[in-house]
């Protein structure tokens, strides 16, 4: 059997630690020693962008954002939904992710960082939210396990209430939110039409280790400015 290697490392200050494994096609990230994304399966991942861009090609001028580049599958599957004019930007907390993504990650979705649409952002996602004002025809969440936080993988603060007011007013009108996550959390669907989104939730299917993960989508019917 082919042994893992490690090819790098990287703290990311107040996060934790990543490192970047590989065994022959097969890459992994791992936080703080546990594994947290692979290449082996991106069905999900793939998933949120194309129900997050649904019916954006056909428009002029769509900007939207990824909140977390990871492997870059989500951002291939959105770059693959938009037209030739549209602007996708890319919160991406860990520098070393997207250095990961220019170098041997890169081949994995087809190097979506080098397609002229992209705008990486080494920022956390939250602070480009609150930043946001009717920016975005859709903000595209996968940070972490989703709103059923675990606290090695959380970012408990962009699922509360108020922030997903605040997602809201990043939105343009008839803008759409998408989140993923790693399973079912029973009381979000009710928490995010609580928010004002008129919202579903997609199983996403499949088999192996994607096989629980569900897209939470949502549209705000009540502007919140
Ligand atoms: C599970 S991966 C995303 C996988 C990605 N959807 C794909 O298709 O490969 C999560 C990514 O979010 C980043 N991340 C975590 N918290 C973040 C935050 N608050 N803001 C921006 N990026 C964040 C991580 O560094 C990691 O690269």
């Amino acid at each position: 059997m082919i042994p893992w290697q490690t090819l790098d490392r990287a703290d990311v200050p107040g996060f934790g630690e990543l490192t970047l494994h590989q065994r022959g096609q097969i890459f992994v990230i791992r936080k703080d020693g546990a594994e947290w994304m692979g290449s082996h399966t991106h069905r999900s991942e793939d998933l949120l962008a194309t129900r997050a861009c649904e019916g954006l090609r056909e428009r002029d001028g769509v900007r939207v954002l990824i909140g977390g580049l990871g492997l870059g599958f989500t951002l291939r599957a959105a770059l693959d939904a938009l037209a030739a004019d549209a602007e996708v930007e890319v919160a991406e907390l860990a520098e070393a992710a997207v250095r990961w993504n220019r170098g041997p990650l890169g081949p994995l979705a087809g190097r979506p960082l080098d397609d002229p649409r992209t705008k990486v952002l080494v920022d956390d996602v939250a602070n480009v939210i609150a930043a946001a004002r009717s920016r975005y025809d859709a903000i595209m969440l996968d940070v972490d396990n989703g709103p059923d936080q675990s606290p090695q993988f959380g970012n408990p603060s962009l699922y509360s209430p108020a922030a997903l007011a605040k997602i809201a007013r990043g939105l343009r009108p008839g803008g759409t939110l998408a989140i993923w996550a790693a399973g079912e959390t029973p009381s979000f669907l009710a928490a995010f039409r609580r928010a004002g989104y008129a919202a579903e939730r997609v199983r996403t299917g499949g088999r192996g280790a994607s096989r629980g993960h569900i897209v939470w989508i949502g549209r705000p019917v009540a502007r919140t400015r």
